[in-house]
């Protein structure tokens, strides 16, 4: 089976680009599902119920989320129902912590889940919360977004699930890093990467972050509305007894 996963998709002009693209893109992988990170669609920061039907209308069977999962007050009301993940490690009724999606007769388990290294945010331990997932997960193929800071996090997460989900990706730096690989059957990438505006500071707009650097004042961020885009993601082949990854970008303007 092949899976197109999306880095985190960062403001709701990056739909339009998938509007336009979004087929061409799965023909040319020969996709059967497209999944992606959808935890900064609507102004950077969560996704709204409009959005999240614009990306459900498009063909994304799964949406994973990430620290901005609730940035959005209105996804407590439709979560449940939604084929949206949000991290597992997050103390929340609202939600749900494993999402399966069925194609053909075969099941993929969709796991989210947030790396604790760098964050101020309360999580239980994501490698204690995937033991417990994987005792009760049924399902032929498991694939988890882990969305963290730390490199070490999301590889000795990688090591120890090896053998036991089919894919680690990892989210929320937004810059794609260059060390896919497999081992135990096992696919990884540190990170997958974002969707978005290209001339920005992972998605926002430049000269407000620079400001923000230089100092010290913390305006609203607002996501940069550059015309030019950068997609990336990767191309999942899973089979029985052999996965495969590769890692792709693209560029696109809005009127293209
Ligand atoms: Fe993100
Ligand atoms: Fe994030």
């Amino acid at each position: 089976m092949r899976i197109l996963y999306f880095g985190d998709i960062v403001g709701e002009n990056t739909i339009k680009v998938f509007q336009k693209h979004l087929e061409e893109i799965k023909k040319e992988y020969k996709i059967n599902i497209a999944l992606c990170n959808a935890e900064n669609v609507t102004n950077g920061k969560g996704l709204s119920f409009k959005h999240y039907k614009a990306l459900k209308s498009l063909g994304f069977s799964g949406m994973s989320m990430g620290n901005h999962t609730f940035s959005k007050k209105e996804i407590k009301e439709y979560i449940d129902e939604a084929t949206v993940v949000r991290p597992a490690n997050l103390n929340t009724e609202y939600g749900k912590d494993v999402l399966y999606i069925k194609y053909n007769d075969k099941t993929i388990a969709l796991v989210n889940m947030l790396g604790r290294v760098y964050s101020n945010t309360p999580l239980d331990c994501p490698f204690k919360t995937m033991d417990k997932l994987l005792n009760n997960i049924k399902a032929d193929y498991i694939i988890v977004d882990f969305h963290a800071d730390a490199t070490s996090e999301k590889k000795a997460f990688f090591y120890d699930f090896s053998g036991k989900v089919s894919a680690v990706l990892g989210s929320h730096t937004h810059i794609q890093t260059s060390d896919e690989e497999v081992y135990n059957n096992t696919c990884y990438i540190t990170d997958m990467g974002m969707c978005g505006p290209k001339k920005s500071v992972i998605g926002d707009d430049v000269e407000s972050i620079i400001k923000r650097f230089r100092t010290g004042i913390f305006d609203p961020l607002v996501v940069s509305n550059d015309d030019n885009f950068i997609i990336n993601g990767v191309v999942l082949d899973l089979n029985d007894n052999e996965n495969k990854i590769i890692r792709f970008t693209k560029f696109y303007k809005l009127e293209d």
